[in-house]
């Protein structure tokens, strides 16, 4: 079999066994939770938890602050699914995981995908545990998941990224942003490659670039998911400054410390925004 043939069943075989664990619910949203973030998950009721290891194709998570696993539930009285943990393109250049994962999620029904991340900001109005709707992004990845052969069956050889975090649904979490009085940014987010972060030579790069923040998640996901007809929107939750903007030194300790006090905003928004995209 080639890698794609064996893609094409794990999505297949993936597709089944989370069809039949959801047992008739039918989320339309599904929300990949960043570093630090998975907390949303414990407010999900009536759940249902699917470890990754029971999904072939489905990522092996090694990153500490990641667990794999979904849950599907009631978010605020909406059906949805959370993927608690990916993969990351500074653990694996194999994009096939992540792939299995996301056209899984539409192979089950779901149109909308929500997208979170840590991430370190490039401009001192946005500060430490602040959250940031994603507008767009920049992939300074080096790479792009959908090189190579291309599968007709999941989406076109060539597809536009202009509104590639939806306008109309993002308005949306805006809205639930101001009903429930949590500030939140616009920017641009760029993704690095990682596992380093970065010099201050190469923060002050973006920010020349027109970005307003910096991770190393989320773009692949984002560009998958356009691919296959998935709607996007996303929010990140600022961990720190970027390197060169303060005096704090960058670990990941601090990502996952400083992610969690901005967790609970961004559980809170994320709870008030899914019955406004599920609208
Ligand atoms: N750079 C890259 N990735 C990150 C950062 C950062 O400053 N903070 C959290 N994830």
């Amino acid at each position: 079999m080639t890698e794609s043939q064996l893609h094409l069943a794990n999505v297949k075989r993936s597709g089944e066994i989370l069809a039949a664990a959801l047992a008739g619910r039918a989320p339309k949203i599904a929300i990949i939770l960043g570093s630090g973030l998975g907390g949303l998950a414990d407010r999900i009721e009536r759940a249902v938890t699917v470890p990754y290891a029971e999904l072939p194709g489905f990522p092996v998570l090694t990153v500490m602050g990641h667990t794999g696993a979904l849950v599907a539930g009631l978010l605020n009285g909406v059906p949805v699914i959370v993927l608690k943990g990916r993969k990351h393109f500074y653990e694996t250049d194999d994009p096939y995981p992540l792939k299995t994962m996301v056209r899984t999620l539409r192979a089950v029904g779901v149109e909308t995908l929500f997208l979170s991340n840590a991430a370190g900001s490039l401009r001192a109005s946005i500060g430490v545990s602040q959250l940031m709707l994603i507008t767009d992004h920049i992939n300074f990845l080096g790479l792009n998941p959908l090189t190579g052969a291309n599968d007709e069956s999941f989406g076109p050889r060539f597809f536009g990224m202009s509104d590639a975090w939806d306008p109309q649904l993002s308005a949306k979490i805006s809205a639930a942003a101001a009903q429930e009085k949590i500030p939140l940014h616009r920017g641009v987010y760029l993704a690095f490659r990682g596992p380093s972060f970065e010099t201050p030579a190469e923060i002050r790069m973006a920010q020349i670039w027109g970005a307003d923040a910096v991770g190393m998640s989320s773009v692949p996901e984002c560009l998958i998911a356009r691919h296959c007809g998935l709607k996007v929107v996303g929010v990140s939750c600022i961990t720190n400054m970027g390197a060169g903007l303060s005096d704090e030194q960058l670990t990941h300790a601090h990502t996952l410390e400083n992610a969690a006090k901005g967790a609970a905003d961004f559980e809170r928004l994320v709870s008030a925004a899914v019955p406004l995209l599920a609208s």
